[in-house]
């Protein structure tokens, strides 16, 4: 296996929010500071940090990690819970054999009814949830194989 050199960090909506969205549930750092706490754990490997609000600008990216065989470390936010259309995108990924790691902030089963559902999990090739930024670190071990 060729060494990683490079993950895409893609992160859904309201994300960009961080620091001080709802901060008793997400915390008061930001997407920025996980990008610094994430390049610090990685030296060597280029952390391409993303968010976006839209959709559409999600699927493109993960259409991107096919295409350059970029492993993937995804918060898709609200979108996990209805977004079949992410899904099918995340499902590109995997089934070309490249990695998907689905990450939470929160652990959504401890919330409301409606996040205990992920479209998903179902094609990812694993999931962390519910260690706040930790969720982030435990996938790009993962990703990077480490112990
Ligand atoms: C989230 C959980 C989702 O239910 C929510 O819509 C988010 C963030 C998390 O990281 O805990 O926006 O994905």
């Amino acid at each position: 296996m060729t060494a990683v050199t490079r993950v895409l960090v893609l992160n859904g909506p309201n994300l960009n929010r961080l620091g001080t969205r709802e901060p008793e549930i997400y915390g008061t750092a930001t997407l920025a500071e996980l990008r610094d706490e994430l390049g610090a754990a990685a030296e060597g490997v280029e952390i391409d940090l993303r968010q976006s609000n839209d959709e559409a600008e999600l699927i493109g990216w993960l259409h991107e990690a096919v295409d350059a065989h970029t492993p993937v470390i995804l918060n898709p936010a609200a979108f996990t819970h209805y977004s079949y259309a992410l899904r099918d995108a995340v499902a590109l990924v995997t089934e070309a054999g490249i990695p998907v790691i689905e990450v939470h902030l929160s652990n959504p089963h401890a919330r409301e009814e409606f996040r205990h559902t992920s479209v998903i999990s179902g094609v990812a090739t694993g999931v962390i949830a519910g260690f706040g930024f930790g969720s982030y670190r435990l996938a790009l071990d993962q990703v990077l194989r480490r112990p």
